[in-house]
């Protein structure tokens, strides 16, 4: 193993110790229809405007989808939706790949972005800014719509799914 990858290992093992949520960005293909991917990397930014930010690959197709329509959707995924992560961990190459039925039931919009339904929260996000990041851009949203639930958040962590749990 060269000195490089054992290093990009070592990068990538300690990041898996960090716990994060669990997102799901959605925004709409080429056709105009629902897109999904998994994402750990999001962040709020800013008050004055509402801004947060996604790290998304280049090589995603949510990448491409995203730079082409100019909007996209966060949404954190509760304790109930690790097949929903799970789904969107894996691209879908072609329309054959997808599960129309699972996409039927999950998705919603607001505004003509798509959302998850039964999500912790979902935001409603115009692209502010990018900013390229090596083999990643850092998508800067304006947030325009959010909505809220009361459940319990899905947690990743140790490249696992899991849930919460708070110290006494
Ligand atoms: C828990 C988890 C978090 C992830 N976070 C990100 C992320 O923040 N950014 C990213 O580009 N990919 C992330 N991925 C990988 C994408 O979900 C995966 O490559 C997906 O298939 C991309 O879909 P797309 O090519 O259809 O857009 C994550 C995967 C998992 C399982």
């Amino acid at each position: 193993m060269s000195k490089n990858t054992e290093k990009i290992n070592l990068f990538r093992n300690v990041w898996s110790k960090f716990p994060t949520g669990v997102s799901i960005i959605t925004t709409l293909d080429e056709n105009k229809s629902y897109h999904g991917m998994t994402a750990a990397s999001v962040t709020s930014v800013s008050l004055n405007p509402l801004l947060i930010l996604v790290v998304v690959g280049t090589e995603r197709k949510s990448h491409k989808f995203i730079k082409l329509s100019g909007v996209f959707g966060i949404n954190f995924l509760t304790k109930d939706q690790k097949n929903i992560a799970n789904y969107f961990s894996h691209s879908q190459s072609n329309y054959n790949d997808k599960d129309l039925d699972l996409e039927k039931d999950i998705f919603s919009e607001i505004e003509g972005v798509p959302i998850i339904k039964k999500s912790l929260a979902s935001m409603r996000c115009e692209v502010f800014d990018d900013i390229s990041a090596g083999d990643h851009t850092i998508f800067i949203g304006k947030v325009h719509d959010i909505i809220s639930s009361d459940n319990e958040p899905l947690v990743w962590s140790n490249r696992n799914y899991g849930q919460f749990i708070q110290s006494r």
